[in-house]
């Protein structure tokens, strides 16, 4: 039978399965930096996404999260619950670096006194612009409610990654997650990986993420396989 495509994304296709409250998600061997503007075919990237954010969602399970991960039905495909999209990109800091360290001409690196959490509206056509929590609540995308439970478990998630990746002698700098709805809850969507967080290696500071796609500083796929053999073990 043929799949019905729901959506194409810039990593990932959703497609309709023949349970209705279930999705099908294929990672494509596509990375795309700075909104879509640079966009590269690279062969093996859906795999090692797929897998690294598997065992990602896995971990982050087996420690109470909920999330919409069912089970993994190839190397590059989940089944996940379908939910309703919460249109906010939630993005933590641990450290200085990216976009924020541009905005207010800081140095790389620099420790915050505290994780920062910030919001951005999910709109591709709009480039995900910066949204405050009044602004949320008042364009009725979260009730404040929502939103205090989306901070809560985003710093649960961030203590629970932060001592996973201090094992493999990573520094989780920043990260950024999404939200879904689905029977009178709040679950965690979408993907982890080094798509979606900064990972700085503790000894050479090197960073193990999609910079180096953006920056063209080293290859994707080899810099993503050492994450997953770092989280797997093979280099423990
Ligand atoms: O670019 P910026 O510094 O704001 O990104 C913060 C974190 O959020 C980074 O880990 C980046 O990879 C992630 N991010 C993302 N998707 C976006 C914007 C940022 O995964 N649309």
């Amino acid at each position: 039978m043929e799949k019905q495509l729901l959506y194409s994304g810039k990593a990932k296709d959703v497609f309709a399965t023949t349970n209705d409250s279930e999705l099908l998600i294929d990672y494509k061997d596509q990375a795309t930096a700075f909104n879509g503007k640079v966009k590269e075919e690279i062969p093996g990237k859906g795999k090692l996404n797929c897998q690294i954010s598997s065992y990602i969602f896995d971990y982050l399970i087996e420690n109470g999260i909920k999330t919409h991960l069912l089970k993994n039905v190839s190397d590059h495909e989940q089944l996940v619950r379908k939910t309703q999209l919460i249109p906010i990109e939630v993005v933590l800091r641990n450290k200085i670096a990216g976009s924020f360290a541009k905005k207010f001409g800081l140095k790389l690196g620099q420790e915050l006194t505290q994780p920062l959490i910030e919001f951005y509206y999910k709109s591709d056509e709009l480039g995900d612009p910066f949204i405050n929590d009044d602004q949320i609540v008042s364009l009725d995308i979260a009730t404040e409610a929502e939103l205090t439970f989306i901070r809560e478990q985003t710093r649960q998630i961030n203590q629970l990654l932060l001592a996973l990746f201090n094992q493999d002698q990573l520094d989780l700098v920043d990260f950024k997650l999404e939200f879904g709805r689905v029977d009178n809850e709040i679950i965690l969507i979408d993907e982890f990986s080094p798509d979606n967080c900064r990972l700085w290696d503790q000894t050479s500071h090197q960073s193990l993420d999609k910079d180096v796609f953006r920056k063209k500083e080293a290859d994707l796929v080899v810099t993503y396989q050492k994450v997953l053999n770092r989280l797997k073990g093979a280099q423990k």
